[in-house]
């Protein structure tokens, strides 16, 4: 079956094959698979095609960050893998995301797309400043999605209290939005700072929902996931 659903369920687990396992158990209630460094630096290539064979979006979180020229190779090799999407951190800077840009539509021939990261949902304002960054996430936001607009990114992931500055300065972007925390959901908030209810991303206009924890380790993972499914088609 498939979904038009906005969900995006990270599968930061352990093996590639407890990933799969995990995304055929959600599938029918979410809308992509997302994974991370963890399972990237290990059997990428081949998690990304057990993962498309599914029958779902596959969102390769690379966050990458280098010279361009490096970041280009590497985001040519996903999109050639089959990664529908794609993530570099917009602090790299205009050059380095144009070049993502290139390589992945050369790698994927057109099929996929640089989603920047902006600001990590797990840094509040305290953290900010103790690397030397003396704004708020929202006007860094908003300068990032600039950025990611005019570099050709297909859109940018921000944390669901920012949507609303990127829907005024870039809203053509897609917006994609971690962070998410259901409420009563037995997973608390973990490492995340800057955190919203599936209704609430919604409402602020999210484009796609990623959630990871909040399904992945709940008792029942199907069940975690048609609830979030359930609120987000309410919302
Ligand atoms: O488990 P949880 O729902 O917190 O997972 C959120 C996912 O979104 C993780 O895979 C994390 O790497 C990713 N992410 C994030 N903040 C960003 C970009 C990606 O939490 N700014």
């Amino acid at each position: 079956m498939v979904t038009s659903s906005p969900i995006i369920v990270a599968l930061d687990l352990a093996t590639a094959e407890d990933a799969v396992r995990m995304a055929k158990v959600v599938a029918p209630h979410v809308g992509g698979f997302k994974i991370g460094l963890g399972l990237l630096h290990g059997p990428g290539p081949a998690t990304i095609a057990a993962l498309a064979e599914l029958g779902r979006p596959v969102f390769a979180d690379a966050k990458l960050h280098d010279i361009p020229s490096q970041v280009e190779a590497a985001a040519e090799r996903l999109g050639h893998w089959g990664a529908r999407w794609v993530t570099a951190h917009l602090s790299g800077g205009s050059v380095m995301v144009e070049a993502a840009v290139a390589g992945l539509s050369r790698g994927s021939g057109g099929a996929a797309g640089i989603l920047g990261v902006s600001v990590l949902t797990s840094l509040d304002d305290a953290a900010l400043a103790a690397v030397g960054i003396a704004v708020t996430p929202g006007k860094l936001v908003s300068r990032m999605a600039r950025v990611a607009d005019r570099a050709g990114c297909e859109g940018i992931v921000c944390s669901p209290r920012e949507l609303g500055i990127v829907g005024d300065v870039a809203p053509n972007l897609a917006k994609v939005t971690p962070g998410i925390r259901p409420v009563g959901g037995a997973s608390g908030s973990d490492d995340q700072a800057r955190v919203a209810t599936p209704e609430q991303a919604i409402a602020h206009g999210a484009t796609y929902l990623v959630v990871g924890r909040p399904i992945t380790k709940a008792s029942d993972p199907a069940a975690a996931a048609e609830e979030i499914a359930a609120s987000v088609a309410a919302g």
